[in-house]
C-alpha cells in the first residue's frame, strides 16, 4: 500500500509518497506566493494552496501504481485563519501564523479577559499569530467579512475539506487557535463566546491519526486513485514533524529548522508552563506537548543568502566559516517580530558587534548562531520547568547543513540525533495516514518501526563552553534593544 503526506508549508507544499514499510518513494514540492500587504502582515490565498497541492499530487503519483494509494494525511502551517462563506467561497486571504497585525486584540485577550482566564480555558495565552485574535481582528476591522463567515478553518483543513467535502480538524492544530480546550480536547465554549462565534462555525475535531472519510469521487477520478482512499485528520506541522522524527511518547525533543524554528517536547501528561512562555498543545500521538516557536529560523539564513548577499550556494558560504565559538558579531533573528519567549511583534532583526575586520563569513556565522541562540532561549524555559533534555532530533530545510547542526549541538549543549531524512511534517503526515488505514496499530508503533537515527552530533566540551559565554552575552542584547524597537515601528 502507498501513503501520501502533504506538508502545507509557508513557502511551498511538499508532498511525500511512502510505502507500507516507511520507505520514501518520491518527494515533490510546489511553491506559491506569500503576500506582505503591510509591514508585519502575512497572507496567502487558500485557492493557491489547493491548486498547487493538486498539481503536486499529480506529479507525485505520475509513475506509481495509483491503485495502491490507501491514505492521505497532512502536516500544515498552524494558526492561519481561513474563512469561508455560505457558498464555501473563501472570504478573504488567509492570515498566517507569522502575521503581527493583532497587537490590540492580543492586549484585549491577555489584559482585559486576562491571561489566567485564557490559560484556564485553553492552556495558553494570546500571541499575535494565534487564530482567536485574528477572528477578533476581523470582527473589529472587517465587520462585513466577519458577518459572512459560515466556516472557520485552519490551512491544512481547507485542503482536507476540498478533498473530502468534510469540515474537520485535529487536536494538535486546533490547540493553536486559542479557542480549544487543550486538556479536554474539545472547543472552549467560553472562548467561542469571547470571539463572537458559534460551535456550528467550527470543524469537527479528530485525533490526528483518525480517518475523517474518503476522497470525493471527482477527486479520485482526477488523481486516478481509488475512491476508498482514506483522508486522516493530520496535524499541525510541528506535531506532524514530531511524528516524522519519532518524537512521541514522553520527554522526547525535536527541533524544526524551517521557516519558523521550534523546540518541541512530547509529554504523556497534560502540563502547562506557569508563565505560558511555551505553548501547551495536544500531540498527534494522542498525548500532549510543550513547544517554543521562533518566527524566523531557516528563513533568516534564506533572507541573508538570497536577498542580502545574493547567492544560491549556501554550502559555499558556510565553508568560509572557521571561528566557531569566537564570533564577535551577533544577530537577533527577529525578522518577523518574535513569539517565544519574548512575545514581541515589534522586535526586529539586528546585527551588532561589527568592526573593520568583520568578514562576510562572520556575518553568515552570526545568522546561523543567532537562530541557535534563540532556540536555546526556548530550551532554557523548558529547563527552568525541570524538564531534562539531553538530546534532540532535528528536521526541516536548515537541518541539511552539517555546520548548523554542529552549532546547535554546541549552543544548546545537547546531542543532536540525525535521521535518515529531514522530511519532518510530510513524513509525519504519511505515517498518520498509515496509522489511520490500520497499517500500524498506533503512532508510537509507526515511529518505532519507521524512524531511523543514522548519526549523532555530540557537543564538544571546549566549544560548548565558548558558546555558553557567547549565549550569556546574546541574551542581554534583546532587552537592551527592546525600547528602541518600540520607537522604530
Ligand atoms: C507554530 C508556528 C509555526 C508554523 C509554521 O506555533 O506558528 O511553526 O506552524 O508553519
Amino acid at each position: 500500500m502507498l501513503y501520501i503526506g502533504v506538508d502545507l508549508g509557508t513557502s511551498a507544499v511538499k508532498l511525500l509518497l511512502m510505502d507500507a514499510s516507511g520507505e520514501i518513494k518520491k518527494i515533490v514540492s510546489k511553491e506559491y506566493p506569500l503576500y506582505f500587504p503591510h509591514p508585519g502582515w502575512s497572507e496567502q490565498k487558500p485557492e493557491d494552496w489547493f491548486t498547487q497541492t493538486m498539481e503536486g499530487l499529480k506529479e507525485l503519483l505520475a509513475e506509481c501504481d495509483k491503485s495502491q494509494v490507501a491514505g492521505i494525511s497532512f502536516g500544515g502551517q498552524m494558526h492561519g485563519l481561513v474563512v469561508l462563506d455560505e457558498k464555501d467561497e473563501v472570504i478573504r486571504p488567509a492570515i498566517l501564523w507569522n502575521d503581527g497585525r493583532t497587537t490590540e486584540e492580543c492586549d484585549f485577550l491577555n489584559n482585559v479577559i486576562g491571561k489566567d482566564k485564557l490559560s484556564e480555558y485553553t492552556a495558553n495565552i494570546s500571541f499575535t499569530g494565534f487564530t482567536a485574535p485574528k477572528i477578533l481582528w476581523m470582527k473589529n476591522k472587517e465587520p462585513e467579512n466577519f458577518a459572512r463567515i459560515a466556516k472557520i478553518m485552519l490551512p491544512k483543513d481547507y485542503i482536507a475539506y476540498k478533498l473530502t467535502g468534510i469540515h474537520c480538524t485535529d487536536v494538535s492544530d486546533a490547540s493553536g487557535m486559542l479557542v480549544f480546550d487543550v486538556k479536554n480536547r474539545c472547543w472552549s465554549k467560553e472562548m467561542l463566546d469571547i470571539c463572537g462565534i458559534s460551535e456550528s462555525q467550527m470543524a469537527k475535531v479528530y485525533e490526528s491519526y483518525e480517518s475523517v472519510g474518503c476522497v470525493l469521487p471527482e477527486i479520485a477520478a482526477e488523481l486516478g486513485i481509488p475512491e476508498t482512499t482514506k483522508v486522516a485528520a493530520g496535524a499541525g506541522d510541528n506535531a506532524a514533524a514530531a511524528v516524522g522524527t519519532g518524537t512521541v511518547g514522553d520527554g522526547q525533543c525535536n527541533i524544526s529548522l524551517g521557516t519558523s524554528g521550534t523546540v518541541f517536547i512530547s509529554s504523556e501528561k497534560f502540563g502547562v508552563d506557569k508563565n505560558n512562555a511555551l505553548h501547551a498543545f495536544a500531540h498527534a500521538d494522542g498525548h500532549y506537548h510543550l513547544m517554543g516557536c521562533m518566527l524566523s529560523a531557516a528563513s533568516c539564513n534564506k533572507w541573508w543568502m538570497d536577498e542580502i548577499i545574493g547567492t544560491t550556494d549556501y554550502a559555499a558560504e558556510q565553508k568560509q566559516i572557521e571561528k566557531l565559538g569566537e564570533n564577535h558579531v551577533y544577530f537577533l533573528p527577529y525578522l518577523m517580530g518574535e513569539r517565544s519567549p519574548h512575545n514581541d511583534p515589534n522586535a526586529r532583526a539586528t546585527f551588532i558587534g561589527m568592526t573593520m575586520d568583520t568578514t562576510r563569513a562572520d556575518m553568515t556565522q552570526a545568522v546561523l548562531e543567532g537562530v541557535a541562540f534563540a532556540l536555546r532561549d526556548s530550551l532554557e524555559v523548558a529547563r527552568s520547568l525541570g524538564i531534562p533534555i539531553e538530546r534532540t532530533k532535528i528536521c526541516g530545510g536548515g537541518a541539511k547543513s552539517p555546520l548548523w547542526k554542529k552549532i546547535i549541538a554546541n549552543v544548546l549543549n545537547i546531542k543532536v540525533d540525525v535521521l535518515a531524512n529531514e522530511e519532518g511534517p510530510s513524513m509525519g503526515g504519511a505515517m498518520l495516514a498509515a496509522v489511520a488505514c490500520g497499517e500500524y496499530a498506533n503512532v508510537e508503533e509507526a515511529a518505532a518501526k519507521i524512524v531511523k537515527v543514522v548519526d549523532t552530533v555530540e557537543p564538544e566540551p571546549e566549544l560548548a563552553a565558548k558558546y555558553e559565554a557567547r549565549y550569556q552575552q546574546f541574551r542581554q542584547i534583546y532587552p537592551a534593544c527592546k525600547p528602541i524597537f518600540g520607537l522604530i515601528q
